[in-house]
């Protein structure tokens, strides 16, 4: 029997990955507040994680969102404004990675930098949970198994051109490995 390819489950999944990353974006930015210690590399791979999931995830789903659009016009005002956050979401991203660039080297309290982190972490957390109610529209049904098969092919394609060797089981356990020794 040929298996059963959902792209929204395969995009959920990958939501409770940028969940995950949001929590130790929090934990980085109290660190940051509280003038604590964090250590440059797992600043280093926090980003590398993100900048690579968020890319890839991102692409993958304005395919995903272009689609529904396509089929039904109860996505048209919902989707216009996801991808507007997209957007905005790179453009914080890169304020935000400059930001803790300079921190990684100096260190110390830093409330400007920690509240952009903070709001950078809260907005993804929010502009998921929007999504997942886009995911959860019933004409999503209008998107046919060959739809969602050939999606999640292109999106395989996506995550070899942008991680290369990197996998993303590699990325989520050390998603993991930052969330249990950060936050735990
Ligand atoms: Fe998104
Ligand atoms: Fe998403």
């Amino acid at each position: 029997m040929e298996e059963k390819v959902d792209c929204l489950e395969y995009l959920s999944k990958e939501h409770g990955m940028i969940r995950a990353v949001s929590k130790i974006l929090q934990e980085i930015s109290r660190r940051i507040s509280d003038g604590e210690r964090v250590e440059a590399g797992d600043v280093g791979k926090m980003m590398t994680v993100l900048e690579g999931i968020e890319k890839c995830h991102r692409i993958e789903e304005d395919q995903v969102l272009f689609q529904l659009k396509a089929r039904s016009r109860s996505f048209e005002e919902p989707i216009k404004e996801l991808l507007a956050e997209h957007d905005k979401a790179r453009e914080i991203f890169k304020e935000m990675r400059a930001g803790l660039e300079r921190w990684k080297v100096g260190g110390g309290a830093d409330a400007a930098l920690s509240s952009r982190v903070s709001e950078y972490a809260a907005s993804l957390a929010e502009h998921v949970r929007k999504e997942e109610i886009v995911f959860r529209n019933d004409d999503v049904r209008l998107l046919s198994p060959a739809d969602h098969k050939d999606l999640v092919e292109r999106f395989k394609k996506v995550e070899q051109n942008i991680l290369g060797p990197v996998s993303k089981g590699q990325m989520a356990a050390t998603v993991i490995e930052l969330q249990n020794r950060l936050c735990g």
